[in-house]
């Protein structure tokens, strides 16, 4: 069969590379993928359709997907998904993973997922949404009579820039006044989720789901991960799109685990068949862990990225058969199994990152071992080898029998690929 991933990160090239070792699977697709896709086996990468979002692109991908007899495309980043790429492929006949636009909403709109999570008894932190700037700030101004800090949520998808913590008054209203006045965010912004912050450590919880009216729920889960957001050793300086990623999640116990699967699962699982939602393709649970209790801080319509570089490489399943099941319903007696030991997986940046950043710089990198992948993001292809075209650029994936192994072969990476001005984090996967 022939498979299309939308997207162009790191997370898709993992995506690609898991769905290739599937003997069922003649070709791969990216559209547009990415430079370190087009070097996989079976693997193509279509650069000038990176439009995923508008109609115009949409329509385009539909017609691709018709004439190349696509078997299933696969959804990976936010954005289409919340511009209903899903209900327009399934309109069209055509098999698609991912949540239909109304059950993007648990990622798309905060407010909605907030209501829901407050509906169904799905535990997270207190909070109020808000559309109206003078009723934020009275808010705010309570909150810190009685508690600091505060989490200021856009509403909408912001790529990574609608959150913030503030410790006072002052600045949160400077923040309310851009996001809700000034539109900063765009109309993104222009509804905020007032949370209460929540302290603890991070863990992020994969799965593929499958609800859809009329059939059973079923859902599987992917050892959880960890994501490192700030750019600095030691969780310092600005939140990024992700420093690193390790599986298994060091810390998160079996108690842990039956808290999440109590506490958070369940009651989204109840919530979503019971809102009659469509929800056939790969979900995300950001929690909060506190000696372990779980908090959701979010849910992401998706795969996470760098999560899914540090998950794949520890499945010891074809994917193809998961994401079959995701669509036909079946995943109930499905059991995915999963390696043993652990990914570490630090991601290299180019220097300047998060900020403004170079691009255009050649990368030089000799093939992997066998314990490592590099997956790329920010890398392009041109007749004389890859060059840099983002602020991420690749992920240095490795596995070994436990995390410590796993760091030392990640680590060991960096020494055989390179480009000018490479930086990366020196502290993921440690204790
Ligand atoms: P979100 O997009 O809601 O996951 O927020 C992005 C990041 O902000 C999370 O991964 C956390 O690091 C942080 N964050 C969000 N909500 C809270 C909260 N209530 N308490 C503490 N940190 C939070
Ligand atoms: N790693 C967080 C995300 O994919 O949103």
């Amino acid at each position: 069969m022939k498979i299309l991933i939308i997207g162009s990160g790191g997370r898709e090239h993992a995506l690609a590379w898991k769905i290739a070792q599937s003997p069922k699977v003649q070709k791969v697709y990216a559209a547009p993928g990415n430079g370190g896709i087009a070097l996989e086996p079976k693997c193509h990468i279509l650069p000038d359709w990176a439009d995923a979002v508008s109609q115009k692109g949409q329509d385009r991908l539909i017609a691709f997907a018709r004439s190349e007899k696509i078997a299933l495309t696969i959804v990976g980043p936010e954005a289409p998904l919340a511009a209903g790429i899903v209900d327009r492929f399934r309109a069209d006949g055509l098999a698609i993973l991912g949540p239909t636009q109304g059950a993007a909403r648990l990622e798309s709109s905060k407010q909605f997922a907030k209501s829901f999570m407050q509906t169904y008894g799905v535990r997270s932190a207190e909070s109020r949404s808000f559309s109206d700037y003078p009723s934020a700030c009275r808010y705010a101004e309570e909150y810190f009579r009685l508690k600091s800090p505060l989490v200021v949520k856009a509403d909408g998808l912001a790529g990574g820039k609608g959150v913030v913590l503030h410790r006072n008054f002052p600045e949160t209203e400077k923040t309310l006044r851009a996001f809700m006045q000034a539109g900063i965010l765009g109309e993104s912004g222009k509804t905020v989720v007032l949370e209460d912050f929540l302290p603890g450590s991070e863990v992020s919880i994969l799965a593929g789901l499958s609800v859809s009216p009329g059939k059973p729920s079923s859902i599987a889960l992917f050892v959880p991960a960890r994501d490192y957001k700030r750019r600095f050793d030691g969780g310092l300086g600005p939140n990024t799109g992700g420093m690193g990623a390790v599986a298994p999640a060091p810390g998160f116990s079996a108690s842990a685990q039956a808290d999440f699967v109590q506490a958070i699962l369940q009651p989204t699982l109840k919530g979503l068949e019971q809102e009659g939602l469509d929800y056939r393709g790969f979900i995300f649970f950001g929690l909060m862990i506190q000696e372990d209790r779980c908090y959701l801080l979010e849910y992401n319509a998706r795969l996470g990225d760098p999560e899914t570089q540090g998950v794949l490489p520890l499945a010891d399943f074809d994917f193809i058969d998961v994401c079959t099941r995701i669509l036909d319903g079946g995943l109930g007696d499905f059991r995915l199994s999963w390696k043993s030991g652990a990914v570490c997986a630090p991601v290299a940046v180019a220097s300047g990152y998060p900020g403004e950043y170079r691009v255009g710089d050649r990368i030089a990198f000799k093939a992997g071992a066998e314990n490592r992948h590099i997956f790329f993001a920010g890398a392009e292809r041109t007749s004389d080898g890859l060059y840099t075209s983002g602020g991420r650029v690749f992920s240095a994936a490795a596995w070994g029998p436990d995390l410590g192994t796993a760091r030392e072969w990640a680590y060991r990476t960096f020494e055989s690929v390179h480009f000018p001005g490479m930086e990366y984090r020196k502290d993921i996967g440690l204790p």
